[in-house]
């Protein structure tokens, strides 16, 4: 048998002591939520939450499918993650910092309320910042960043983070589309040993709109040269101190928002995906519990950005809604070499660890044996999210990271979902290398065909799900119709529209899911999700160009990387073709969305009503042969001449 074929019981250890031990236990809680779904919803809102006032109803369907969960209740998302933990583990690390540099602060619960409460209050009274107001955070990965998040939430105002990573143009879109009154930024941070700018991206957004913004509040990180403009630009250490440390949180409705963050469609602009607070705050902490176990003492820690859905719930959000030590690093893995993160682990006893399937591939390649030279026996359970394993790397992971003894779970979730959907349960589930294994308890995922029928076993179909979930996207802020088109528009199930999430799956005979990858026109670098639409659009805007095409090309560490197809104008010749448009990717989107590979061609395959076959565009990218029948091209011949134009290209590389 080879290894990847093999199953991975739970290590009974492990399992004797979990939350879900066995699958018995699984199928117990599934049949539960099957008999009575809001029943079984209802149980673990009532014992989870800290409500201020009750709710009158689990599950409202009557707008369907705009779902809407615990209505009328009334809770703060931070008495869940904070106050309540202050009676017993007030002193207990909340967040435990390390900068890029090696430079430790660790944070305990009673501090982080300090730190909340003045950051609310600053917001209040220097800003205006009210219930239902919109902040845009421009963060590094410093605990201000939580700070910022949790003081938005204490106050009802609605915050919307938006990666580092993103350019100025990219950013002031978002901010646009928000409607933000505040932009909270950092005058920079560091990154790999040396310092990095963030404000002067600020500086540049708010200089072509984002007519919206009345102040920006800058965080001191690394104290660099920064230009100021006065009266609208304020210091976070000058105006802090002489807060309150008290600020009564805010009474929010289970369904106010309580974030957007923006993500990439097949089609258009981004998303701004709006989550609401109690369903979000349940889920977030339930899977913190079911899928990492989280236990008294244990420290967590989740290497994503806060730019990202993942660090929204699985570093700030759920932890401390599971009232653990959460760990926030602002560096990279690979710096100072391939052992940082496995130094970091040995150094914060870290129990449970959560990363991308990218960074897995990196540290195995650079460092296949640093792991063994660390003290890695404190890990309980490993994570990975964002895009799909591939074998070696998981194996990797499992054998020599975890030393065998750790339970490897594959999550799949998305930004939309809010929280993980399909994961294995690491006192419970035997696992297959790569795959995601089940839904959750309380998750009806389905693979379905667009009619609502199901696909038959090994055959990939469109992962759906056919309940709404407790934190499940609300809306698409400001664009409700896209949003029941985006996600309620490919397949009706028994004459309901059901949630399709833009992936494909396949299920095996023994009812194991596998992840396929997207089914739309998202591409997935490194675990960033880019639409093809909008880097097309980047490109466009070179007026040389007639016609532009993205596809996705697999890649051996970022899974895939942006492949680009360029038609110029009539007798138009750029030799610099390559560095030129990357610098325009860079500037309207950020360098996560730069091309590997771009390529001159004379035309696109189009149907004869002009539709652009990226089918056929994905095959010559990868170099595969031509299967399909091209005979209804409008031009059969242009395929011969792009396969011809990328084969020179390769060549000149
Ligand atoms: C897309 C969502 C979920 C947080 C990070 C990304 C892909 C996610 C997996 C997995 C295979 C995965 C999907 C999904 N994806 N997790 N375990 N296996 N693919 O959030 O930016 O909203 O992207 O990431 O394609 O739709 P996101």
């Amino acid at each position: 048998m080879h290894e990847h074929n093999k199953i991975y019981p739970p290590n009974p250890e492990f399992a004797a002591q979990a939350r879900i031990k066995s699958m018995d236990e699984y199928h117990a809680l599934m049949n539960e939520a099957k008999e009575d779904y809001e029943g079984f919803w209802k149980k673990y809102a009532d014992e989870k939450i800290d409500w201020l006032a009750p709710y009158d109803k689990v599950l409202d369907e009557s707008d369907a499918p705009f779902y809407k969960w615990f209505t009328n209740g009334k809770l703060n998302v931070t008495i869940q993650c904070i106050d309540r933990h202050l009676k017993e583990k007030a002193d207990q690390t909340a967040i435990l910092f390390e900068g890029d540099r090696g430079d430790i602060e660790k944070i305990s619960y009673q501090e982080l309320s300090v730190k909340v409460n003045k950051f609310a209050n600053l917001l209040k009274e220097k800003f205006g910042v009210k219930k239902g107001d919109r902040v845009v955070l421009y963060m590094p990965m410093i605990p201000e960043a939580a700070y910022a998040m949790l003081a938005c939430a204490r106050i009802g105002a609605i915050h919307s983070v938006v990666f580092g990573g993103f350019s100025a143009e990219a950013l002031r879109d978002r901010i646009d589309d928000a409607g933000a009154k505040l932009v909270i930024t950092a005058d920079g941070a560091y990154r790999k040993g040396k310092p990095y700018l963030l404000k002067p991206v600020v500086d540049k957004a708010l200089e072509s709109g984002a007519e919206s913004v009345e102040a920006v509040l800058v965080v001191e990180r690394n104290r660099e040269l920064i230009d100021w403009v006065e009266g609208r630009d304020h210091k976070y250490y000058e105006l802090i101190e002489v807060m309150s440390p008290v600020c009564e949180p805010e009474m929010m409705d289970s369904e106010d928002p309580l974030f957007l963050l923006y993500t990439s469609g097949s089609t258009g602009k981004p998303k701004g995906v709006q989550h609401a607070q109690a369903g979000y705050i349940l889920w977030a902490q339930m899977t913190m519990e079911w899928v990492f176990d989280i236990k008294e003492g244990d420290v967590y820690w989740c290497t994503a950005d806060i730019g990202w859905i993942t660090g929204h719930t699985y570093i700030v959000y759920g932890p401390l809604a599971a009232g653990t030590t959460t760990v926030m690093f602002e560096g990279v893995p690979t710096y100072p070499d391939a052992g940082r993160a496995w130094k970091m682990v040995e150094e914060h006893k870290i129990s449970q660890f959560y990363t991308a399937p990218t960074a897995i591939r990196v540290l195995h390649t650079m460092g296949p044996d640093e792991p063994k030279k660390y003290d890695l026996s404190t890990l309980k359970v490993l994570g990975t999210v964002g895009e799909p394993i591939d074998p070696p790397a998981w194996i990797w992971y499992h054998d020599v990271v975890g030393g065998g003894r750790c339970a490897v779970v594959d999550t799949w979730w998305q930004t939309e979902t809010g929280g993980h959907m399909i994961s294995p349960l690491p006192g419970a589930t035997p696992i297959k290398p790569s795959c995601a294994t089940f839904p959750l308890p309380g998750i009806m995922a389905e693979i379905l065909q667009r009619d609502g029928s199901p696909v038959e076993t090994g055959e990939t179909g469109l992962l759906c799900i056919t309940k709404p979930w407790p934190s499940m996207i609300r809306t698409i802020w400001g664009d409700p119709e896209r949003f029941k088109k985006s996600y309620f528009g490919d397949v009706v199930k028994d004459g309901k529209p059901v949630y399709f999430s833009g992936d494909g799956a396949m299920m095996d005979e023994d009812g194991y899911i596998t992840i396929t990858g997207r089914v739309d026109d998202v591409i997935n670098v490194s675990g960033h999700r880019l639409g093809t639409a909008e880097i097309e659009a980047a490109v466009a805007e070179d007026e040389h160009i007639a016609e532009v095409a993205v596809v996705g090309k697999p890649h051996p560490i970022k899974g895939e990387s942006i492949f680009i197809y360029v038609v110029p104008k009539e007798g138009h010749v750029n030799p610099d073709i390559k560095k030129h448009i990357n610098t325009l990717i860079a500037q309207e989107i950020g360098n996560i969305a730069k091309a590997d590979d771009i390529v001159e061609v004379p035309g696109l395959p189009k149907t004869r009503s002009g539709k652009i076959m990226r089918r056929i565009l994905r095959a010559i990218a990868k170099g595969e042969e031509i299967k399909q029948d091209i005979s209804t091209l409008e031009d059969p011949s242009i395929v011969g001449k792009i396969q011809e134009a990328v084969r020179q290209a390769t060549q000149n590389d």
